[in-house]
């Protein structure tokens, strides 16, 4: 019953794999088995979680340098990840920007919302993961197999509630970006596009849209998202695990094009 969900001497690439989220995808894959090609832009901070991992993993986890916003680089990483480690079966298109809370220096009014912030996100959020389906996707598409995991978000299927960011301090009251919700929408339905392209040839494409994940946010923020949570609660690592491993694998051989909410049930009210 389990094998289902090994994907032993696979290979699996993550991009963005040095922040937040990255790890927790990458330490899910080596846990199946896999072999993970971990890409990320030249010289981004590493945390400590993925520092552990490159520890413990040793050759099973590889660090490949890639602007997923240049084409040239994702080239290179596709190259670079055929040439150390082999052709990819599963593909996580995590790497992503947002607006923090805490980044109150770039705040602004709506109606003054600076047009390039607006046009970052949609370049790396959905112009970027349109990019590395384009090089590592066809690659899988002419091999006839493969599982591509687009993350998504929650704002890609409702509104930030900005209540929620009401409590922080500054000139201007925190508003969270509509950028961010357009563009994982903008991906959610990419990724509808990318499974009925590819069907035939092998490859599943699907979105995984996690809730916010726990993490260094205040008691206040933890306990308003909380409130609004069926699950009462924000999400943590190991809620994040069993969705990604159950894409990737072979026990979801039948799903394809779904859009796998992992949000405590926030967007069910
Ligand atoms: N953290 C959450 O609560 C949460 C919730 C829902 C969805 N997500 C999504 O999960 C993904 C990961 O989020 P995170 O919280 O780990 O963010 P993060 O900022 O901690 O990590 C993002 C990573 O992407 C990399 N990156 C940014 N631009 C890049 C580019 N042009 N090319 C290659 N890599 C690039 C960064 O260097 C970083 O390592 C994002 O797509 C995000 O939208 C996060």
């Amino acid at each position: 019953m389990n094998d289902g969900f090994r994907l032993d001497s696979q290979i699996a690439v993550v991009t963005g794999a040095c922040g937040k989220l990255g790890p927790i995808w990458v330490e899910a894959l080596l846990g199946a088995g896999a072999r993970v090609a971990a890409l990320d832009l030249p010289g981004a901070p590493v945390s400590s979680a993925f520092r552990a991992l490159a520890d413990g993993a040793r050759e099973r986890l590889q660090r490949f340098d890639c602007d997923i916003t240049n084409r040239q680089s994702i080239e290179g990483a596709a190259a670079a990840v055929a040439t150390r480690m082999g052709s990819p079966a599963v593909l996580v298109n995590n790497a992503g920007v947002d607006q923090p809370p805490d980044s109150s220096g770039s705040r602004s009014r709506i109606d003054e919302l600076p047009l390039d912030q607006f046009r970052k996100m949609i370049d790396v959020n959905l112009l970027g993961t349109f990019q590395v389906t384009q090089v590592f996707g066809a690659q899988m598409a002419k091999r006839g197999s493969g599982s591509i995991i687009n993350i998504g978000s929650l704002y890609a299927s409702v509104s930030p509630d900005q209540r929620l960011y009401d409590h922080l301090a500054g000139d201007l009251p925190f508003l969270k970006s509509p950028a961010y919700g357009a563009s994982k929408a903008a991906v959610v339905n990419m990724t509808k596009y990318f499974a009925t392209l590819w069907g035939r040839q092998g490859v599943r494409v699907n979105t995984l849209s996690p809730g916010g994940v726990l993490g260094g946010q205040d008691e206040q923020f933890k306990a308003k998202y909380g409130a609004r949570v069926p699950l009462g609660r924000m999400a943590q690592a190991e809620d994040l695990t069993g969705p990604l491993v159950f894409l990737a694998s072979p026990a979801s051989s039948y799903v394809t094009g779904h859009e796998l909410r992992v949000d405590g049930g926030f967007t069910a009210w």
